[in-house]
């Protein structure tokens, strides 16, 4: 059973092109779209849901499909359909009326109900005649509104319609008001196809425009696969859907078929495999044969491998696959061919007879040992295991595959690597002398692979491993081998069960008492700190420091690392946040040295977060962005790189800088995070500018989403990761205006989380569970019937619990002091919430004060979006205690904050209060802090990019510098030229240097990378 998405996923590109395209006010827009497009891509979709917008709007929507007969089976099908829906509709007396003398025999070739067709006419005349009619029913239909003529499939359209379609294309420039659409497989247009010399002719034409339906990217990939499935999917069956479907919706929804067991078609589905093979079945012999081997050999392939393989020389084998080339079943490149869809290559892989199989991956098997350099250097080995485990030779794949793992280990492919060995492992009982062949025990492989699986953050696979291992291994015999071998599997655990850790950790350290082993000891002592025993707590202090002094002395520069880092953590919490920078700069120098990129990463990771609590904001998210060119380096982009995208993010929005945020959290989404606390992370940080955005919807999307995630597995209540989830709920309830609902979602935060344990996070969380109390307080007062005393005095209860867990809390820092101000400031507008709306309270002057020194904590670190809002609050307080003045002052600073930052509901709320005080709001717009700040009207993320371009940079690096995509940084600088009003990036870059634009800006935003930061 196949389940569709009961949503559109992506496309908003192109829904776009097709409203402006019907959008009466742009008339020197497109009236044509030719919407091209491979089986399955969502060509239909996509125009079913234009369509049924555009007749939300009050266009009316004509649909033809042309049907696969052979290419002259059934004349004007499409038109022919157009037309009988008309007359269901109006009748074929309706239809008449509406064409020049009330004539329709011609229409009768089409259509029986318009009677009899003119005999006396020539074929010629009736058919110009027959066109014409077409031409003027579509001009009459549009006077009462506009007209959407949608011919789908063309790639089938018979002889009549491709003439009758150019003739109305050809003459759409009087045709006002209707939008004509084409769909058409462009898989089909081989060189030699009818069609194709249509589409070329018109598509010349200006008003026609043509469009390409790409196939869905990462993320938008696993959106579908997630309202397909209802839920969120694993990260495993994601990353195999987007491997194997490679983006295709159809091929999406047919491989999470509902009634396979992992989720997952294990073959191409039946119902596939004929949309698959139609264009293959239809190849001359000879090269389907040639296919039949490729097939075997990868989605890439070398024309000389294939040679070799095929046997056959350069010619004949270029001459056999050339018409797989014309009908698009192969790409060609310099190098070789690809199979234009990986399912094509697998569906003709599945047809071959099973000796058929054998014989043609032993024959790559074979060539690649004969000649390495048929693949990229490299491969070879590595592509070899894969041939021997196919052609099921067991000793070949068994030591192949233990030599393509050290090569994958090399080249840092971590995933791959842990394929190999589990490769290895599971031969292991098959082959007799496995030991002897690759020369190391099964011990030793598992070891490898457990260790592998922490880096590849492959954690319960790890878990397993670790465990096989310890079960053949001698305690007494090898302790410091045990007790490492706990300690791994601790790791891997650390997410899931914590006795288990604890256990693991503590039985590890009984192995390796003082004295024994220092470098082990220091490593299981560290891990203890970390994740064994009460969270900071005395005895991991005193661990900490042991295991120091002891990897010192051992001269292990990775774990001298790691626990400088725990002990910049512990310092962090203390509220030393100097000496922890500090120590973090001590880390890092002996990670560096050591090159140990584990804990270099992690103290990268800590620093920016150091950083961004400090209120550095600058400088945390460089840091962080520096630390993601070395997570790429090491092949770690999806999971450190993806967290550290998270790093670069929250200060961006710390900074009101949220379309940068935006842009690289997409970035981050689109690399499809191997972890799920990453994925939520950046689904709540993006919810969170839609709600300051006031795009309520897309807050909520992004909360049901987080939701969805952390609700999969059983984890520990990170409390970094829970309470941002549970402010954005509040948060939105309370801007859908559903008090009640908020003071709940803040009554269930504050009872299932441990919030004094975080004050970084728990901070923001009072703040706003504060504003839910005085919403809740208000509506209760506001209740004519004062029936809602319960929901007053759970206000009233929640606000006191507030009170007391604020006063325990320590507030470290400028950031955490501004949130507590912050929250001092909502407490005070809460307790009076309740009080009737006098217009003097005895209280405002205080609340004023209060959010007064609130704004005054934001302003100082420069958090804009805060400000703004401590500022209306500020306002409101004036103006109860009736200060027009102090009111009118504040308002007019928070309406110059909020406007460029796109705060539409802060916006709205400014405009509410200054108009009930009669107060000018908006100020002089021409002072803007913001635009002020960068030249020639620049954005701050453009002029990020044009100093990039500036010194010379493309754009691939461009986007790996600020961690956005390609395409994100091509459309910067297509803006950038264009306010500069230069044809080129060399003109641009010479303008800038001519304009000294960066020597004013000089530390802004240079990028510094690894530079430590202290308080100023
Ligand atoms: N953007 C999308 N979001 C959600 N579902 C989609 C999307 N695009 C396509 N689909 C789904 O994928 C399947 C195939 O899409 P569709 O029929 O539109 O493809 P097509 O390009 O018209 O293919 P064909 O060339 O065979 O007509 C459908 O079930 C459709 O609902
Ligand atoms: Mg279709």
């Amino acid at each position: 059973m196949r389940t569709a998405s009961p949503v559109l996923v992506g496309r908003a590109e192109q829904l776009a092109v097709l409203d402006a395209a019907l959008a009466p006010a742009r008339r020197e827009g497109p009236s044509v779209v030719l919407i091209g497009g491979e089986a399955g891509v969502g060509k239909s979709r996509l125009v079913s849901e234009f369509t049924a917008r555009a007749r939300g709007a009050g266009a009316r929507v004509l649909t033809g499909g042309c049907v696969e007969l052979g290419t002259d089976g059934l004349p004007f099908a499409p038109f022919t359909a157009v037309l009988r829906e008309l007359v269901r509709e109006l009748g074929a007396d309706g239809v008449a009326g509406l064409l020049p003398g009330g004539v329709t025999h011609d229409f009768a070739r089409l259509l029986p109900e318009f009677g009899a067709t003119d005999r006396d006419a020539g074929e010629s005349v009736a058919r110009a005649r027959l066109f014409e009619q077409m031409l003027a029913l579509l001009e009459r239909l549009a006077e009462s509104g506009p007209v959407v003529l949608l011919i789908e499939d063309a790639h089938w359209a018979d002889r009549s319609t491709r003439d009758l379609l150019a003739f109305l294309v050809s003459r759409q420039q009087i045709l006002d008001g209707v939008l004509i659409i084409v769909t058409y497989r462009s898989d089909e247009m081989h060189r030699t196809h009818p069609v194709r010399p249509l589409l070329a002719e018109l598509g010349r034409l200006s008003w026609v425009e043509r469009m390409e339906l790409p196939r869905l990217d990462r993320r938008h990939a696993d959106e579908l696969v997630a309202r397909i499935l209802g839920r969120e999917p694993e990260p495993s069956l994601a990353d195999d859907v987007y491997r194997r479907a490679e983006g295709n919706p159809l091929f999406v929804e047919e491989l999470l078929c509902s009634d396979c067991d992992s989720g997952l078609a294990a073959g191409v589905p039946a119902s596939l495999r004929d949309l698959l093979l139609v264009s293959v079945r239809r190849l001359p012999d000879e090269t389907q044969e040639v296919l039949r081997a490729a097939s075997a050999g990868g989605q890439h392939i070398r024309h000389a491998l294939l040679a070799a393989v095929t046997g056959l020389d350069d010619d004949v084998l270029t001459r056999a696959l050339r018409p797989a080339v014309a009908a698009n079943v192969l790409t060609a490149d310099a190098q070789g061919y690809a199979f234009r869809h990986g399912l094509i290559r697998e569906a003709i892989l599945d047809d071959l007879m099973p000796g058929d199989h054998t014989r043609l991956h032993t024959r790559f098997a074979e060539a690649l040992g004969a000649d390495p350099g048929l693949v990229p250097p490299g491969r070879a080995v590595i592509e070899q295991a894969h041939h021997w485990y196919a052609a099921h030779e067991l000793t070949g794949a068994l030591v192949s595959g233990w030599r393509a793992a050290a090569q994958a280990g090399r080249a840092l492919a971590h995933a791959e690597q842990l394929t190999l060995l589990g490769r290895v492992l599971e031969l292991w009982d098959k082959v007799p002398d496995a030991e002897q062949w690759i020369g190391a025990s099964q011990l030793s492989v598992l070891e490898q692979a457990a260790r592998v699986a922490r880096t590849a953050g492959e954690n319960e696979r790890g878990a397993k491993y670790a465990s096989a291992a310890l079960k053949e291994i001698d305690p007494a015999a090898e302790p410091v081998r045990a007790a490492l071998l706990l300690e791994t599997r601790a790791l891997l655990r650390k997410h899931s069960d914590t006795d288990d850790v604890v256990a693991d950790l503590r039985a590890a350290l009984d192995l390796v008492p003082p004295g024994v082993a220092d470098a082990a000891r220091a490593q299981v002592l560290v891990a203890l700190a970390k994740h064994g025993w009460q969270l900071r707590g005395p005895e991991a202090s005193a661990a900490v420091d042991e295991a120091l002094a002891l990897a010192r002395r051992a001269g292990d520069a990775a774990t001298q690392a790691t626990a400088l880092l725990e002990l910049a953590v512990i310092r962090y919490y203390s509220g030393d946040d100097t000496y922890a920078l500090e120590l973090l700069g001590l880390a890092r120098a002996v990670a560096e040295r050591a090159g140990a990129y584990e804990p270099l990463l992690l103290v990268v990771i800590n620093e920016s977060h150091v950083l961004e609590g400090m209120g550095q904001h600058e400088q945390a998210a460089d840091v962080a962005r520096a630390g993601i060119a070395s997570a790429e380096d090491y092949g770690l982009a999806r999971s450190s790189g993806a967290l550290l995208a998270i790093n670069v993010a929250e200060p961006l929005v710390s900074l009101g800088r949220w379309d940068e945020a935006t842009e690289v959290i997409d970035h981050a989404m689109a690399l499809s995070p191997s972890k799920r606390n990453i994925r939520a992370a950046l689904r709540v940080l993006s919810g969170d500018i839609a709600l300051r955005r006031g795009d309520l919807a897309g807050a909520g999307e992004s909360l049901t989403a987080a939701r969805a995630v952390h609700g999969m597995g059983s984890y520990t209540r990170h409390s970094q990761y829970h309470i941002p989830l549970a402010q954005l709920e509040i948060e939105l309830r309370l801007a859908e205006e559903k008090p009640a609902e908020a003071l709940a979602a803040a009554a269930d935060a504050d009872e299932r989380l441990d919030l004094a344990a975080d004050p970084r996070y728990s901070w923001p969380l009072l703040a706003v569970a504060a504003r839910a109390v005085a919403a809740a307080t208000a509506a209760a007062a506001g209740d004519a019937a004062g029936r809602d005393g319960t929901l007053a005095a759970q206000a009233g209860g929640l606000l006191a619990r507030l009170r007391a867990l604020s006063a325990q809390m320590p507030a470290l820092g400028p950031v955490q002091q501004a949130n507590r101000l912050t929250f001092s400031a909502e407490a005070l507008r809460a307790a009076a919430a309740g009080h009737s709306a006098a217009a003097t309270r005895p209280d405002a002057a205080a609340t004023l004060a209060a959010f007064d020194a609130a704004a005054a904590a934001w302003g100082r670190i420069g958090q804009p979006s805060p400000l703004a809002v401590a500022l209306v609050r500020a306002a409101e307080a004036a103006l109860a205690a009736g200060d027009r003045d102090h009111a009118a002052d504040r308002l007019r600073r928070a309406a110059e904050l909020a406007d460029p930052l796109g705060a539409r509901p802060l916006m709205d709320e400014i405009a509410v209060l200054a108009r009930s005080a009669r107060i000018q709001p908006a100020g002089d717009r021409a002072d803007r802090s913001a635009a002020a700040a960068t030249p020639l009207g620049l954005t701050a993320r453009e002029f990020e990019v044009l100093r990039l371009v500036a010194d010379g940079r493309s754009n691939p690096d461009i986007a790996a510098r600020l961690f956005i995509s390609a395409k994100t940084v091509s459309v910067h600088v297509s803006n950038i030229l264009a306010k500069m009003g230069v044809a080129s990036r060399g003109e641009a870059a010479a303008a800038a240097h001519r304009l000294r634009l960066f020597d004013a800006a000089d530390g802004r935003v240079a990028a510094v990378p690894f530079s430590r930061t202290a308080r100023p």
